[in-house]
């Protein structure tokens, strides 16, 4: 199993104080050398994260797959064929949601994800959907002629009782099946944490979980007590 770390949230924090740290390029090489296999920026259309900048300096310098995930809204598409990453994710946006709140819409967009596919294809980019588990949206990716797909894992990764979390996770896995019955290469990803991955890593025929928020958080408890003892050897 492939893992994709997200860096949004180090752009976050970032902006939090519009200042210059912490860098995600920084945060980027740290995943990379950690073993991620793949490094993933939203370039949002509001750039309440990560910028232009950001994603110019991550294409120069990460060397495993940089996957930018991004909008089908014209002028990021401009900017994601002059960018040129490995992979393009798309998602739906919308301006005011915390976090990407759902799939994308494919069969109510056949027409636009045509043109878009079209111009990142010729531009070398490989193309990935970002859909619900549903077979109707998994349907449309085949028939819009995308190789991959990455499954939405949220109303998994929220269900807030047991029962919940079991049908999810079974509307999970026939997805899976669905998408690799049509030949789809399938990702998966969107509030996995360190209690609910385990599951989803072992369902066969997802290759790549993308992590975000879960992975940032844990780094700035885990990364605390580093952090103080720096801090009180300097001024000591
Ligand atoms: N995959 C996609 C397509 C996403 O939009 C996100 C959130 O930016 C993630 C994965 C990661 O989600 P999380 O930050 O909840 O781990």
């Amino acid at each position: 199993m492939e893992l994709g770390i997200n860096i949004d949230h180090i752009a976050t924090l970032r902006q939090l104080r519009l200042g210059t740290e912490p860098e995600p390029a920084f945060a980027a090489l740290v995943a990379q050398s950690a073993g991620a296999d793949s490094i993933v920026a939203h370039l949002r259309e509001d750039r309440r994260h990560i910028n232009e900048r950001d994603i110019e300096i991550l294409k120069e310098v990460v060397r495993v797959k940089f996957n930018l995930e991004m909008s089908i809204a014209k002028d990021i598409v401009e900017i994601a064929c002059c960018l040129k990453p490995d992979q393009a994710t798309l998602v739906p946006e919308k301006r005011k949601e915390l976090t990407t709140e759902g799939g994308l819409d494919v069969i109510g967009n056949l027409n636009t994800l045509k043109t878009v596919k079209n111009r990142l294809e010729k531009q070398g980019i490989a193309l990935s959907l970002f859909i619900d588990p549903d077979k109707k949206q998994i349907g449309a990716a085949k028939i819009l002629g995308v190789k991959m797909i990455e499954l939405h894992t949220g109303r998994y990764a929220d269900a807030k009782t047991a029962q919940d979390q079991k049908k999810y996770f079974r509307e999970l896995v026939s997805a899976v099946t669905c998408a690799k019955n049509k030949g789809l290469r399938v990702f998966a990803g969107h509030g996995l944490n360190y209690y609910n991955v385990s599951r989803v890593a072992k369902i066969k025929g997802i290759e790549e979980l993308n992590i975000g928020y879960s992975i940032i958080c844990r780094a700035a408890l885990v990364g605390l007590e580093r952090a103080v003892k720096e801090m009180k050897a300097l001024i000591s």
